[in-house]
C-alpha cells in the first residue's frame, strides 16, 4: 500500500506536494538504509520493506513538519529513523507473537527462523543508530528514551498487570508505551526539525501519543474483526497467544451468562484450532467489541481536541482526517 493510499485526502495542493515529496525521499533513504554488502542480510532486511506497510509514522512526521518549515534537511532522516525502529520491532514482535504473516507476506521468522528474524531486527536498529549519529545528541537521546518506553511496554504486556492493578488500565498504559511512544516521537521530530515553537512541538507530541494509542486500539480491534486480506496479518493472533487485548478484557469483565463460554476461552493461549475459531466467532459478535470501539472513539476525540490547540494550517485538517481514518478502518 503506498503511503498516500493510507487514504488521507489533501485539500491543499501545496501541502500535498510537500508531503508527497517528503514521503518519496523517506522511501528512498529507507531502502538505502536497509541495504547491505552481505546479500543474505540485505535480502532479509528488505523482506518486510518490499512486502508493504502503511508508512504511518513517516506521514505523521511529514504532517507535523508542516507547522513550520518542512524543507529542512533533518526531517527526512529523522522519519527514516522512526520507520526503521518500527520495522525492527515488527521483526522482533513476530517472533514473540509467533506470527506467521506480516504485511501480507510470510513473517521473517516463518520465512527463515527466529534467529534470522531477531538478528535482522538488530541490524535495522544499528542502521537507525547510524543515522541518529549524524542528527546529533538531541535525536540520539529522544530515540533512546522512546525505545526504552517501547520495550518496557512490550515487557509489561508480556508480564501482565501487577496484583491490584486494573487490567484495562494496565492495557491502556501498555499501548502508550509500546506504540504511542514512537508515534509521539515521529511527530516531535517533524515539528522540532522544521523549527516549530516549543509549545507547538509539545502539542504535536501529545497528539502523536493520542493518535498512536488510538491506532494500536484499532489494530487490536482489527486483529479480531478483520480477515487477513485486509490486515495482511493472521486474524486472532492475540487470542491464539492468550494476549487479552481490549475486546477480550471487556468480555472478561462482563457478567452476562450468555458470555460465560467466551470468558472461559479468552485470556488463555488457544493452540486448539476449534477453540480458537470459537473464541473468534463469539468475540466478534459480543457487546465487548462495541465497548472497545467506543473506547477507540474516546481516544480519537482526545486527539482531535489536542489538534484544536494548534494553528489552523492545512496540515491540521489532514491530521483530523488521519484520526478519522484510524476509526473508520475498524468498520
Ligand atoms: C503495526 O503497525 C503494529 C502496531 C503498532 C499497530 P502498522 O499498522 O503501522 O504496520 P505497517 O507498518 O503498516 O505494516
Ligand atoms: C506490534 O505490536 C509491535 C509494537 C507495537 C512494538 P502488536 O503485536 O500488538 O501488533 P501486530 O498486530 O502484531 O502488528
Ligand atoms: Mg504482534
Ligand atoms: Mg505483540
Amino acid at each position: 500500500m503506498s503511503p498516500i493510499a493510507l487514504g488521507v485526502e489533501f485539500e491543499d495542493p501545496v501541502l500535498e506536494r510537500s508531503v508527497r515529496a517528503g514521503l518519496n525521499a523517506i522511501e528512498a533513504q529507507l531502502r538505502a538504509a536497509v541495504d547491505s554488502e552481505d546479500e543474505f542480510v540485505a535480502g532479509a532486511a528488505r523482506h518486510l520493506v518490499d512486502a508493504g506497510g502503511k508508512r504511518f509514522r513517516p506521514m505523521v512526521t511529514m504532517l507535523a513538519a508542516q507547522f513550520a518549515d518542512p524543507s529542512r534537511p533533518e526531517i527526512v532522516p529523522s522519519a527514516v529513523v522512526c520507520e526503521l525502529t518500527h520495522l525492527a520491532t515488527l521483526y522482533h514482535d513476530d517472533v514473540m507473537d509467533e506470527a506467521p504473516v506480516r504485511r501480507g507476506a510470510e513473517s521473517a521468522n516463518a520465512r527463515w527462523d527466529n534467529t534470522v528474524a531477531i538478528l535482522t531486527g538488530d541490524f535495522l536498529f544499528s542502521r537507525a543508530s547510524n543515522i541518529l549519529a549524524d542528527l546529533g545528541p538531541y535525536a540520539v537521546r529522544l530515540q533512546a528514551r522512546t525505545f526504552e518506553r517501547l520495550v518496557t511496554g512490550q515487557i509489561r504486556e508480556t508480564v501482565g498487570p501487577r496484583p491490584g492493578i486494573d487490567p484495562i488500565d494496565h492495557y491502556l498504559a501498555v499501548l502508550g508505551d509500546k506504540t504511542g511512544s514512537l508515534i509521539a516521537t515521529a511527530a516531535e521530530f517533524g515539528a522540532h526539525y522544521a523549527g516549530a515553537a516549543p509549545d507547538i512541538v509539545e502539542s504535536l507530541r501529545t497528539f502523536g501519543e493520542q493518535i498512536g494509542v488510538a491506532f494500536q486500539l484499532s489494530d487490536d480491534i482489527l486483529d479480531i474483526a478483520s480477515e487477513s486480506a485486509e490486515s495482511g496479518k493472521t486474524p486472532g493472533t492475540d487470542l491464539r497467544e492468550g494476549i487479552a487485548t481490549l475486546p477480550a478484557l471487556y468480555a472478561l469483565r462482563g457478567t452476562d451468562e450468555a458470555d460465560r463460554r467466551l470468558r472461559n476461552l479468552v485470556g488463555r493461549a488457544l493452540p486448539d484450532d476449534a477453540e480458537h475459531a470459537e473464541a473468534l466467532r463469539l468475540l466478534r459478535s459480543s457487546a465487548a467489541m462495541d465497548e472497545a470501539r467506543a473506547t477507540l472513539r474516546d481516544y480519537a476525540a482526545m486527539a482531535r481536541e489536542t489538534l484544536q490547540t494548534l494553528p489552523d494550517v492545512p496540515a491540521r485538517a489532514a491530521f483530523a482526517t488521519l484520526t478519522q481514518i484510524v476509526i473508520a478502518r475498524t468498520g
